[in-house]
């Protein structure tokens, strides 16, 4: 009777302690914009080296061409990773900016890419310091097919099963061009295989009008299912300009941090990717935008966390007591990172790193 009660009391031991290791909170890692703190964003090779540091995901910010290809980058401008101001100096529209729609593909692959840049007193400066030297050795801008077969090779080759996780850029933007962009990218993703909930894709954007029509319209007539993403962003950061009464205002983001917004978009969404100070309170505790979004279901995948020494914010003493905060207390379900290597040896030392997804 007593070997029972002691086999008993092991079994409940080992059960609970494997329930506590799966309810540990273990989120997937997204490269933002590939390993963006190593080489230059958006680079195949960035790309390359993402992969390499074992993401579960993998960021594609996409804008179009002036002959319709997506490219990868962050911007619907080439002025702060490229050298088109030299290479096509009469090429800038009025408000002094080269826009990559007014480039044809050809066009665009002549063009250098390096690490973004600001101009102080008219001199180029990294806007990383300690990051990779800007022009050196040689990178190209990419399209969206060169990338999805990069990554589904290497898929084939070392045999894991890593996501990606494309962002429709400025569809308003696009839409005043003429273009419709996110037709453009879901066409592309049907191509590539991603038409399903278990596709290992996240398609996000900061325009839910936009993830609206996705949902409702563009992927049922195109017989896909896949999850949307809602970004939130701060109003004032531009991300989307609307027109009034012929006046072009900021588009207006508070409505998305209350329940009631929240419940508006569980509706299209199955997350959201709120800027990570939206999470924590002034008091450092949960905001009630985590808290809401919790009880919805909605998937947390804040953004975006950096390892560079001046993007630690001061609360903290480190890069790991950084993001400890939002993968231990806040528990979010992943993590947009420049660093995905940090982020992944972060996990790993708490025993419960989630194991690289192998291809089916
Ligand atoms: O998409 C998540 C994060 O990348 C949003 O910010 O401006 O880097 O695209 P951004
Ligand atoms: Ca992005």
């Amino acid at each position: 009777m007593r070997s029972l009660c002691f086999i008993i009391i092991t079994l409940a031991c080992i059960v609970s302690q494997s329930l506590y290791a799966s309810e540990r909170n273990n989120p997937i890692v997204i490269a933002h914009r590939g390993a963006s703190g190593y080489l230059p964003e958006h680079t195949l090779e960035a790309k390359t080296l993402a992969y390499a540091m074992g993401a579960d995901y993998i960021e594609q910010d996409l804008v179009l061409s002036k002959d319709n290809h997506l490219i990868v980058m962050h911007d619907i401008y080439l002025d702060e990773v490229t050298d088109v101001a030299s290479k096509f100096p009469d090429r800038a529209r009025e408000d002094g900016h080269f826009y990559t729609i007014d480039f044809t593909l050809p066009e665009l692959k002549q063009l250098r890419v390096t690490g973004p840049f600001v101009s102080v007193l008219g001199k180029k400066v990294p806007k990383y310091g300690k990051r990779f030297p800007l022009w050196h050795s040689q990178f190209q801008l990419a399209t969206f097919e060169e990338e999805l077969e990069l990554i589904q090779g290497l898929n084939r080759s070392l045999g894991y099963n890593t996501g990606i996780y494309p962002e429709i850029k400025k569809p308003y933007f696009h839409a005043q061009e003429g273009r419709d962009i996110s037709r453009m990218v879901l066409q592309t993703l049907k191509r590539y295989g991603y038409t399903k909930p278990a596709s290992k894709v996240y398609l996000q954007s900061f325009d839910a009008e936009e993830l609206q029509r996705i949902h409702s319209e563009l992927l049922p007539s195109m017989n896909m299912d896949i999850p949307l993403v809602q970004l939130i962003a701060e109003t004032d950061w531009e991300e989307k300009r609307i027109k009034r009464a012929g006046q072009w205002h900021n588009y207006d983001y508070d409505w998305m941090r209350t329940p009631q917004g929240l419940q508006k978009i569980a509706d299209y969404a199955v997350g959201i990717g709120p800027w990570y100070p939206m999470l924590v309170t002034e008091e450092g505790t949960e905001d009630t935008l985590l808290t809401e979004a919790r009880k919805l279901g909605l998937q947390v995948h804040p953004y975006t966390f950096r390892a560079d020494p001046l993007q630690i914010p001061d609360a903290y003493r480190d890069f790991e007591e950084f993001i400890g905060l939002y993968v231990e207390q806040l528990q979010v379900d992943g993590l947009f990172t420049d660093h995905p290597d940090k982020v992944r040896s972060y996990l790993s030392t708490r025993g419960t790193q989630r194991p690289l997804e192998v291809s089916p």
